[in-house]
């Protein structure tokens, strides 16, 4: 059966508790955030379940992925609910990841979501996970377009420019691995375990940056694409010749932290953006944090607990569609695996 439009509910007026869903990979995250009639956003609550049943598979395993999700959402969800001090009637809407991510992991959180909406008589919301992550930001400042965002996660490295609110042009994107990727390969590379990009951030405290020489991905570019596959066969190759894990990891954190910062300060200026977003797991790096900080950009990251994936980021986006009077979505859309964010 297909759901019209005019038959869905729509939110009341006054504070919107918006209750957002992700499920994509291996967190299970829900969150909760309070739209106000002037627009701004209070985060009310956070909490993820952290799957760890794939550390020894060295790899996420879906199909573990998603009874994971099953056996955890209702858990995660009352740990939310408790932290906002609310009870479930006190939600107005619903927001959940759609795609991308694994189909299976999105149809446990999508499924849950649309039926909580469904039993409330409340919006639904489908939300694109790359959207999360860029209002994952919306918690430290008001997003309002125009501006760049920078998504730098395990699966993303992904550039777009947003001329008007909720459209997306695609700038630059990796040509190989994503940068999150790349932290964690040479992490395991070096030894020093996973996820990788907390370990290297650590060793690379103790380790000295201009030990193993890198050279610049993609040097000269006119484009804004990224690179981390000539990096990561530098990683190799000096971990063969007997580099230190700890320089390893400060000189390779150096070099994927300028080349991030370079590329991104390039493509604001090309397009005249003067604030952009990072966010993503890797945009919780203090070397990067630092760097951003140094350029002449307002550069907004993600508060605390919001760089991985998680749901709060889904209730921002959720806010941002209501605030920006987007219908809501018919409960008969499915998850997908592959969806591209840009428009253009
Ligand atoms: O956004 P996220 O939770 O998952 C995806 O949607 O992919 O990002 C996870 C990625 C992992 O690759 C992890 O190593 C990286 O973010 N990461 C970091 C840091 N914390 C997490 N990379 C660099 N520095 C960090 N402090
Ligand atoms: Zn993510």
């Amino acid at each position: 059966m297909s759901v019209s439009a005019a038959s869905l509910p729509s939110v009341p007026p006054g504070p919107v508790r918006v209750l957002g869903i992700d499920t994509s990979c291996d967190d299970t995250g829900v969150g909760i955030v309070e739209l106000l009639p002037d627009g701004r956003v209070n985060l009310l609550a956070n909490r993820v379940w952290s799957q760890t049943v794939h550390a020894r598979y060295g790899g996420v395993m879906p199909e573990l992925a998603s009874r994971e999700h099953v056996e955890r959402i209702d858990e995660v969800m009352g740990d939310a609910l408790r932290e906002a001090g609310l009870t479930v009637s006190d939600i107005d809407a619903v927001a959940a990841t759609s795609g991308p991510g694994l189909v299976g992991a999105l149809l446990v959180g999508l499924m849950y979501g649309k039926g909580l909406a469904q039993a409330l008589n409340v919006p639904f919301h489908a939300a694109h996970h790359l959207e999360g992550h860029i209002f994952a930001a919306a918690s430290e400042a008001e997003l309002r377009a125009p501006f760049l965002a920078l998504v730098v996660s395990g699966g993303h490295t992904h550039l777009f420019d947003v001329p008007r609110d909720g459209e997306y042009v695609l700038v630059g994107a990796t040509m190989d691995d994503a940068a999150g990727e790349a932290f964690d390969k040479i992490a395991r590379l070096a030894g020093l375990g996973y996820p990788g990009g907390p370990a290297i951030s650590e060793a690379a405290t103790r380790g000295n940056p201009d030990a193993v020489p890198f050279k610049e991905p993609l040097q000269g570019q006119k484009t804004f694409n990224f690179s981390f596959s000539g990096l990561k066969t530098a990683a190799l190759l000096a971990h063969r010749a007997g580099a230190a894990p700890e320089d390893l990891a400060a000189s390779f954190q150096q070099a994927a932290v300028k080349v991030l910062v370079k590329t991104t300060t390039r493509a604001a200026h090309a397009h005249g953006r003067g604030t952009v977003v990072v966010s993503g797991g890797v945009a919780a790096n203090t070397a990067l944090r630092e760097a951003f900080r140094a350029t002449d950009l307002n550069v907004v990251f993600p508060g605390r607990g919001l760089n991985t994936d998680n749901g709060a980021m889904i209730a921002l986006a959720g806010a941002a569609a209501i605030r920006a009077g987007r219908p809501a979505s018919p409960l008969d859309g499915g998850a997908t695996a592959y969806a591209p964010l840009a428009n253009a």
